[in-house]
C-alpha cells in the first residue's frame, strides 16, 4: 500500500493477527474505556497535535460516515481499540458542535456477527426521506469476503446518536460470483434520483487490474441491484478504495446536497489508489440516465488525473454540511515515522483539518480546498509583518509566534518580474521530481522563496514550505514544494519531498500561501485553496521557530504575512 507505518492491504487481515501478538492487547469483547491511564505516559508525546482530530490513543485511519445531525457533527473512523497498530477495526465515534472541539463517544459499530466478526470497515452515511441517518459499512466476513451491511440508529431522538442497531436482512449486497470478493469494499453515501425513484450507491472494487466504483440501485435502501457496467472505471489503477461520488455548482462556493443533478452542477468522482496511496479525483458529468461519469478531460476510461493533496492524505470522505450550505472533506493522514514509534507513542493516524471543497470558479477543472472557517476560531495572538524585501538568500525570522501551533497566511508580490527573468525547467518532469531536485538551497531565479516551519534556532532542522516560478515555452508555472528532508533527525523517518504545479490560469503578481502548523502536521494551502500539501514531521529540536527565506536571485518583496498561535482545543476523551 506503500504507507510508511505499515497498514497491510485489507485482503491480508488473517496473517495480520500474528502481527498483534505485541502491540495489542487481547481479544476481549471490544468496548472503548474512556480512561486515559494507558496512553504510553513513559515517552515524551511531542508529536500529539493540539487542535487536530485524533483519538486518545490508538490506531485510526479512514474517516467514516461524517454528518451534521441535530445541532452536532458525526464524524465516525476506522479504530483499533486494542493497539496502536492496524487491526481489530470497529467505528470509533466523537461528536462536535463546531468542527474543532471533540467529544469521544463509545464505538457506534463494532464486530459481532458472521458478516462483519473480521472487522467493520469503511462506510457513510445517508439522510432517507424524513431525515433519518443511516449508514452502510463494509463486514469482513468469518471467511474474509467484504460485504456490506447497514446500521440504523437506536434512538432518532438523540442527537449524540450514541447507540447503533446491525439491520437483520444484513449482508444487504454480497459480492457476485466471479467477483474478486477481497476487493469489494467501502459503500458511499447514497444519492435519489427521480428519473426512476431510485436510491443509487456506488462501492469500490477490482476486475484484474482494472479499479472500478460499482453502481448499485434500490427503491427501498435495503435490496439493492448492481447495474451493467461501473459508474466510472479505469484499467491497471488498482482496487478503487473510499470512491466518493458528489455533485458541485459550477459557480459559487455553496455546497449541494448529495441528490443534486442539473445544468447548474458538475461532479466529482474520486477514488482512493490503495497501490499508489493518494485520493485521485475528476471532474465531470455524470449521466443519469446512461448511470455513467464522463470526466471533462478524456474519455469515459480515463484516469482519474487530479489529486486533493500532494502530500499524506488518504481515505477521504465528503460530506454536504446543511447547516453551512457547505461540502466539507476529510482525509485520513497517516504516520511516517516507524511502527515501532508508534508503539512507543501509543497512537497512530490523525484526521486533517477538515476543509471546504468548492469547484475552482476560473478553471471549472479543478476543486478548491480551504480549512473550514471555523478553525479560525483558535487563533490566537497574532504576529503581522508587512512589507518584508527578502533579498538573494536571506532568512528573516518571525518572532512572537509558537512555531509549533500555528496559523500562517502570506502574499508574495512578484510585480516587478518578467517573464524572461524565470528559469527554464524540464518540461517533463513531475512537480515531485523538479521538487526534489531544487530543494531549498537550489539558487534558482525566482525562488525558491517561502517559509521554513518548525525549524531549529541553527537551522539544522526545518520543514521547508516554498515556491519557485519556473517558465515553460512563454508560460508561467507555480511549483509549490514541502520538503522533509531536514524535518527531523529520527531514525526511520522517511525524508521525502512532495510537491504540485499549481494551478495558474493567467500569469500571477501575487501569490499567496497559508499553512497550518500543529506539531507532527504541516497542511499546506497554495492560492487560495488551488493545491494542498500535508507533510508528516517530527522535529526533534525542543526550541522551535518560523522563518521567511529566499534562496533565488532575484529579490522578493513579502507584501504581507499575518501569524497567529492556534489554541489547543482540549478534547474531551
Ligand atoms: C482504506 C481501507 C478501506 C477499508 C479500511 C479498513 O484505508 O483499506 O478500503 O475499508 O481501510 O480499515
Amino acid at each position: 500500500m506503500g504507507f510508511l507505518n505499515l497498514k497491510p492491504s485489507a485482503a491480508s487481515v488473517i496473517s495480520f493477527t500474528w502481527l498483534c501478538l505485541f502491540a495489542c492487547e487481547s481479544t476481549e469483547p471490544l468496548r472503548i474505556v474512556h480512561n486515559l491511564d494507558t496512553l504510553n505516559t513513559n515517552v515524551d508525546q511531542p508529536y500529539r497535535t493540539a487542535y487536530h482530530f485524533q483519538p486518545h490513543k490508538n490506531w485510526m485511519n479512514d474517516p467514516n460516515g461524517p454528518m451534521f445531525y441535530k445541532g452536532y457533527y458525526h464524524l465516525f473512523y476506522q479504530y483499533n481499540p486494542q493497539g496502536p497498530i492496524w487491526g481489530n477495526i470497529v467505528w470509533g465515534h466523537s461528536v462536535s458542535q463546531d468542527l474543532v472541539k471533540w467529544s469521544s463517544l463509545d464505538a457506534a459499530i463494532v464486530p459481532s456477527e458472521w458478516y462483519d466478526i473480521g472487522g467493520c470497515w469503511s462506510g457513510s452515511a445517508t439522510f432517507l426521506q424524513g431525515g433519518k441517518p443511516v449508514i452502510l459499512y463494509t463486514g469482513n466476513t468469518n471467511a474474509s469476503q467484504q460485504v456490506q451491511n447497514m446500521a440504523v440508529p437506536k434512538n432518532l431522538s438523540d442527537p449524540l446518536l450514541r447507540e447503533w442497531v446491525k439491520i437483520p436482512e444484513n449482508p444487504i449486497i454480497v459480492p457476485e460470483r466471479g467477483m474478486d470478493t477481497k476487493n469489494f469494499r467501502d459503500p458511499t453515501t447514497g444519492w435519489f434520483e427521480s428519473v426512476d425513484m431510485k436510491w443509487r450507491i456506488v462501492v469500490g472494487s477490482l476486475e484484474g487490474s482494472r479499479g472500478m466504483a460499482l453502481l448499485y440501485k434500490s427503491t427501498d435502501f435495503i435490496k439493492w441491484e448492481k447495474t451493467k457496467h461501473p459508474l466510472h472505471s479505469s484499467e491497471s489503477s488498482g482496487m478503487w478504495e473510499c470512491p466518493d461520488f458528489y455533485p458541485v455548482h459550477v459557480s459559487g462556493k455553496q455546497g449541494l446536497d448529495t441528490n443534486i443533478v442539473g445544468s447548474s452542477v458538475k461532479h466529482v468522482m474520486k477514488a482512493s489508489l490503495g497501490e499508489r496511496g493518494y485520493d485521485y479525483y475528476s471532474v465531470g458529468s455524470y449521466l443519469v440516465d446512461g448511470d455513467i461519469f464522463v470526466p471533462d478531460r478524456g474519455s469515459q476510461d480515463d484516469e482519474l488525473d487530479l489529486r486533493y493533496d500532494y502530500g499524506k492524505f488518504y481515505a477521504s470522505k465528503t460530506f454536504f454540511d446543511v447547516s453551512k450550505n457547505r461540502r466539507v472533506l476529510w482525509g485520513w493522514v497517516t504516520e511516517f515515522d516507524s511502527q515501532s514509534d508508534d508503539i512507543m507513542k501509543g497512537w497512530a493516524g490523525l484526521q486533517g483539518i477538515p476543509r471546504t471543497i468548492w469547484l475552482d470558479d476560473s478553471s471549472k477543472m479543478n476543486l478548491m480546498q480551504w480549512p473550514v472557517v471555523e478553525v479560525e476560531s483558535l487563533r490566537g495572538n497574532k504576529t503581522v509583518k508587512n512589507n518584508t524585501v527578502l533579498k538573494s538568500g536571506e532568512v528573516v525570522e518571525i518572532y512572537g509566534v509558537t512555531s509549533a501551533q500555528v496559523d500562517v497566511e502570506v502574499l508574495f508580490d512578484l510585480q516587478r518580474m518578467k517573464i524572461a527573468e524565470f528559469e527554464e525547467m524540464d518540461a517533463n518532469a513531475t512537480a515531485r521530481e523538479l521538487c526534489s531536485n531544487i530543494g531549498v538551497s537550489h539558487k534558482g531565479v525566482v525562488g525558491p522563496f517561502g517559509l521554513l516551519v518548525l525549524a531549529s534556532n541553527d537551522l539544522t532542522q526545518y520543514t521547508a514550505v516554498f515556491y519557485h516560478i519556473i517558465s515553460h515555452q512563454t508560460k508561467l508555472k507555480l511549483l509549490m514544494c514541502s520538503d522533509q528532508r531536514r524535518s527531523s533527525t529520527l531514525k526511520d523517518f522517511n525524508k521525502t519531498t512532495y510537491g504540485s504545479f499549481v494551478p495558474l490560469n493567467h500569469p500571477k503578481k501575487i501569490v499567496s500561501l497559508r499553512v497550518l502548523v500543529d506539531h507532527s502536521i504541516v497542511e499546506s494551502f497554495a492560492e487560495g485553496g488551488k493545491s494542498c500539501i500535508t507533510s508528516r514531521v517530527y522535529p526533534t529540536s525542543t526550541d522551535l521557530h518560523l522563518y521567511l527565506f529566499n534562496n533565488g536571485s532575484s529579490t522578493i518583496l513579502c507584501r504581507q504575512l499575518n501569524a497567529w498561535n492556534m489554541k489547543t482545543t482540549n478534547n474531551v476523551y
